[in-house]
């Protein structure tokens, strides 16, 4: 297989780990991009190494804020070359019912689950056009697909970027650039594991499988869209969710 430069954000969560390791898994060359403040990259970094992951490359930037993404992505492409795989990972919750939501609840995720699909991607879509051949992937949710209460604002960001994905997939299809969807269902990462327990078992409850996914199932669908047997998949949704919702 031909060895191709992903760039992750979020890399260091739960399913942004995850997605790191199964594309090197699959010999790509993988930049670890994380938040700013995140305060273990070092830890994170061992800890990779110790599980026989050991050329990551660490760049820092803040995915909802448009400038640390042009300095991001310089910073990557100055160390390892043109970014042939986008995975747009990074993503938060704020969760409140709507009637208790602040403007800054739906502001921030709005900002970092959304607007960052645009503030990263601009930083490659256009270079990856010109060298014909990319893939761009964007992890949305369940709960952009069928709404959940308490998350109005995830909901819109998620199902936002559903929409981004099937719009830019119809514009860059012809220069044999791939842009897909990943709906996760509830996957065992800190953001779910941040539910009140009570609360997360009755979600668990309605979930078909009767469990969480891990987060490997996801990472394991981003290196199957990442290859170059998925050439001709593009504008899709995949759901992997435990049968919890069916479009
Ligand atoms: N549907 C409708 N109403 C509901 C409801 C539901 N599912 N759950 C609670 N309510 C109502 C309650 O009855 C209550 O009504 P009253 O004020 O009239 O009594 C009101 O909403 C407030 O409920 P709570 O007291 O439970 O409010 P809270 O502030 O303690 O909790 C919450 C609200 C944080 C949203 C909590 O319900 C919650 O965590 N829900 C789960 C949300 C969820 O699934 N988040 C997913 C996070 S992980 C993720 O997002 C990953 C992914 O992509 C899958
Ligand atoms: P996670 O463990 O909390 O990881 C999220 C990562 O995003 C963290 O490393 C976080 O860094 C990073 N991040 C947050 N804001 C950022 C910003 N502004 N700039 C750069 N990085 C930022 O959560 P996860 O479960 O792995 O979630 C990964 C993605 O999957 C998210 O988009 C989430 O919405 C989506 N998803 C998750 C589930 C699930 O059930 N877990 C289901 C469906 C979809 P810090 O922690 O340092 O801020």
């Amino acid at each position: 297989m031909t060895q191709r430069v992903a760039l992750v954000t979020g890399a260091m969560g739960g399913i942004g780990t995850a997605v790191c390791q199964e594309l090197a898994k699959a010999g790509h060359k993988v930049v670890a991009a994380y938040h700013p403040e995140f305060d273990k990259p070092e830890e994170w970094t061992k800890a990779m190494a110790e599980a026989g992951f050991n050329d990551f490359i660490c760049v820092a930037g803040d995915v909802s804020d448009y400038d640390s993404c042009v300095a991001l992505t310089a910073e990557a492409e100055a160390k390892v070359g043109p970014i042939d795989i986008l995975v747009n990972n990074a993503g938060i919750t704020r969760d409140k019912m709507f009637a208790r939501m602040e403007l800054a609840q739906w502001n921030a995720v709005i900002s970092t689950n959304l607007n960052s699909l645009f503030n990263m991607t601009k930083q490659v879509s256009s270079k990856m056009a010109e060298r014909g051949w990319g893939r761009i992937i964007n992890i949305s949710s369940v709960n952009g697909l069928r709404g959940q209460a308490g998350q109005t604002n995830y909901s819109a960001a998620k199902a936002g970027v559903i929409g981004f994905t099937k719009a830019l997939a119809a514009e860059l299809a012809a220069k044999n650039v791939t842009v897909n969807a990943i709906c996760p269902g509830y996957v065992a990462t800190p953001m779910v594991m941040a539910i009140k327990p009570e609360v997360l078992q009755s979600i668990i409850d309605t979930v078909p499988m009767k469990r969480l996914a891990k987060p490997e199932e996801i990472g394991g669908a981003c290196a199957y869209l990442a290859s170059d047997i998925a050439g001709f998949m593009t504008g899709s949704t995949m759901n992997i969710c435990g049968g919890l919702y069916y479009q």
